[in-house]
């Protein structure tokens, strides 16, 4: 059965943003984080706070956070990976934060340069510090169904994860096919493995796009009781620590397939897809989107 409604986290400026080579100017980015939540979007993530050195693009985010136009009832997550970052966090005001780590030791070395046991270290204060400021976390988890550096992963090691950031304070843990080889029957297998552990509710699905299956992969899983889904306007996206990872599922593209199923999610379209417009004019490039696409030669 398919669930009457959803909820799609735009990650566009953090996830959509990381990977882009083209410096963009904080101005732009707030206009696209206030178009986003203008075209109805209730979760927007706006930025990271980890090393500019690794990731030059979200240097920006305390800027950022200072100045989009910050709507009631609306959350702006930013990542954090250890205490430093946190504390970026806490200057910004900002009210959520998203931990990340990975189901396999190979990328979560190349992504953090820790361990998978030290980068849950490294959650500990983080999330300390959330208590004392009333903020709350999300917890990803990355390469769900298989790395780039080590091949396949086993369900149930996501499944000890997800368990893992659940009982620390995670409110929702976003399980993350950072380079986008799933298909629906592994999706499904994963999710009905981490949802011996956590419940459905408290799941939501970050699908790349990388082999073109995360609208048929959100799909399966939807109809396994995920009603959370990340996506990113005009299909932006990437991770700098997984070479040949395109862009997350395009905004344009699930909220198409949502209505098509007569599923409630709360975006406008129209909006989003001329905010794609906007964004991808800044970068020089087209949208990935193919809903995009479409209703730009219309
Ligand atoms: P490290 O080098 O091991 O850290 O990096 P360190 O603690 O040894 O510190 C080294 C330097 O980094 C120091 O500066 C620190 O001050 C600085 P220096 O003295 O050399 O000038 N530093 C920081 N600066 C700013 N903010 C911080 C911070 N922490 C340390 N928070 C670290 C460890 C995690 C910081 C680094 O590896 C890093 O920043 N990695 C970037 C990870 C990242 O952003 N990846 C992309 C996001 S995850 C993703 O895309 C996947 C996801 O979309 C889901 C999916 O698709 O699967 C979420
Ligand atoms: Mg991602």
């Amino acid at each position: 059965d398919l669930p009457k409604r959803v909820r799609l986290v735009e990650v566009g400026p953090r996830d959509g943003l990381q990977n882009e080579a083209k410096p963009v100017p904080v101005d732009v980015k707030v206009e696209l984080i206030d178009r986003l939540t203008a075209a109805g979007h209730t979760t927007v993530e706006s930025g990271s706070f980890v090393s500019p050195r690794w990731v030059p693009q979200m240097a920006s985010t305390d800027e950022v956070m200072a100045r989009i136009n910050r709507k009631p009832g609306v959350s702006y997550p930013v990542l954090v990976p250890n205490k430093q970052g946190m504390n970026g966090a806490v200057e910004a005001r900002c009210e959520e934060v998203a931990v990340f780590t990975a189901a396999s030791e190979a990328f979560c070395r190349k992504n953090t340069n820790c361990s998978i046991d030290e980068s849950f270290e490294r959650f500990a204060p983080v999330i300390e510090a959330a208590q004392k400021h009333g903020m709350r976390v999300r917890g990803y988890i990355s390469t769900v169904v298989a790395c780039p550096y080590s091949g396949d992963v086993a369900p149930e090691a996501v499944a000890i994860l997800a368990d893992r950031l659940f009982r620390m304070g995670c409110y929702e843990i976003s399980l993350g096919d950072t380079i986008g080889v799933g298909t629906p029957a592994k999706c499904v297998a994963m999710v009905d493995a981490v949802a011996q552990h956590v419940p459905r509710e408290k799941l939501a699905a970050h699908f790349h796009d990388t082999y073109g299956q995360s609208l048929a992969n959100i799909l399966a899983v939807m109809g396994r009781g995920i009603t959370v889904f990340d996506t990113a306007v005009a299909g932006l996206g990437g991770c700098p620590y997984a070479k040949g990872a395109s862009g997350n599922v395009g905004t344009e593209d699930v909220i198409y397939m949502l209505n098509g199923l007569g599923i409630a999610h709360g975006v406008d379209l129209d909006a989003i897809a001329e905010t794609g417009r906007f964004i991808c004019a800044a970068l020089g490039r087209e949208p990935a989107s193919k809903v995009a696409q479409a209703l730009k030669a219309q």
